[in-house]
């Protein structure tokens, strides 16, 4: 089956990823790794909790392997990532068993622990790379900073510590300290639901605003964590108002996957909610279905490929889908261009169709 970097780097897209861990780096699946993609972002190995546990303690050993086998296979890395609210340790956000509150004194602490995280990594990768050739080309700076539905902060921003703490400009700080310790790099604002149309509107007017204030923001990242009941034409819709908001912004789809649980439809399930599979929906059909849903989905992203610098899909197979075990075991989900076999699904064919 022809190489999906080139069915899609021929269409325009810079970069095909794919998210990993150590165990697509041996064997089989680094054999698919390298047939088919040119980037892999680190499914978890460089979150705030696997890099810095214990303040002041960073811990590389899983981010260095991955590095390892970027350098020994000429593989980009989409750096992920370097303020979220999740997998962030809780001492980020406590002084002793005190919660930092917005005092000018504990957002003082904060400020400086945001900076020493990233100067940290900056640190280890400036180290490893003394010639400035990293094959890391971007960064998630901030992750997941709109909420889902309505708050009462600007842009309608998820009520995180960090907004708790230092307001809507942690955002605007994160992505000065990345700009001041990765200056090579694409730095991205990502979220999902992006295509949500409530969603689109907060997440524009957040990127908006840190435009008009000048921050130094590279791009946008959709995750597409999408589901059938989602039409193409939503993310379309993003797309578009991103390109429209302005022509210099890059675009990039994160995180993609296409889950056959209906009622996952845009809900938080974060609190519980457990997505069913959708009834109607024999064995696989779905698979068939989620084909036709990445031919579509295709077809709406070679549009905007001028703007869409990197596709990444969330998983190098079904098998190892996170949806798959989040947030309850969901065995019948494929949600990837690759079968539990490692043999191309429904879904590569829909990827690579030139309908
Ligand atoms: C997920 C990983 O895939 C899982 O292995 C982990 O248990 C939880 O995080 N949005 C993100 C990703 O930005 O980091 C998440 O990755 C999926 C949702």
């Amino acid at each position: 089956v022809p190489p999906l970097k080139d069915v899609l780097g021929a269409q325009g897209f810079e970069h095909v990823g794919v998210a990993i861990d150590q165990r697509e780096t041996v064997g089989r699946p680094s054999a698919l790794l390298q047939r088919h993609f040119d980037a892999f972002t680190p499914e978890n190995d460089g979150k705030p909790e696997s890099v810095q546990r214990v303040e002041g303690q960073f811990t590389f050993a899983n981010l260095d392997r991955l590095l390892d086998y970027a350098d020994a296979t000429g593989t980009q890395v989409y750096g992920h990532v370097l303020v979220w609210h999740s997998q962030t340790p809780a001492w980020f956000f406590k002084d002793g068993d005190r919660d930092l509150t917005s005092s000018p004194a504990d957002q003082a602490i904060l400020r400086a622990r945001m900076e020493a995280h990233i100067k940290g990594i900056a640190d280890h990768i400036d180290a490893r790379y003394p010639d400035g050739d990293s094959p890391i080309w971007a960064w998630d700076v901030v992750n997941e900073v709109i909420a889902d539905g309505d708050t009462a902060n600007p842009h309608d921003m998820r009520d995180s510590r960090w907004f708790q703490v230092l307001g809507e400009t942690f955002v605007d700080e994160a992505f000065r300290l990345a700009d001041r310790y990765f200056p090579q790099q694409q730095l991205f604002i990502n979220d999902y639901n992006t295509e949500m149309p409530a969603k689109r509107a907060d997440y524009l007017s957040l990127v908006r605003a840190l435009k008009a204030r000048g921050v130094p923001i590279d791009g946008v990242g959709h995750q597409a964590h999408v589901d059938f009941a989602r039409p193409v034409q939503w993310l379309d819709d993003s797309l578009t108002a991103v390109e429209r908001l302005d022509p210099s912004l890059l675009q990039v789809i994160t995180e993609l996957d296409v889950s056959d649980s209906k009622e996952n439809n845009g809900a938080d399930v974060s609190n519980g909610t457990v997505p069913q599979h959708s009834p109607a929906m024999p064995e696989g059909e779905a698979a068939t279905e989620v084909g036709y849903y990445y031919r579509d989905l295709f077809a709406m992203l070679r549009r905007h490929a001028a703007s869409v610098e990197s596709v990444t899909f969330w998983g190098i197979s079904n098998a190892r889908s996170w949806l798959r075990t989040w947030p309850a075991a969901r065995p019948w989900e494929e949600p990837l261009p690759f079968d539990d076999d490692l043999q191309a699904a429904p879904a590569y064919w829909g990827t690579v169709d030139p309908a």
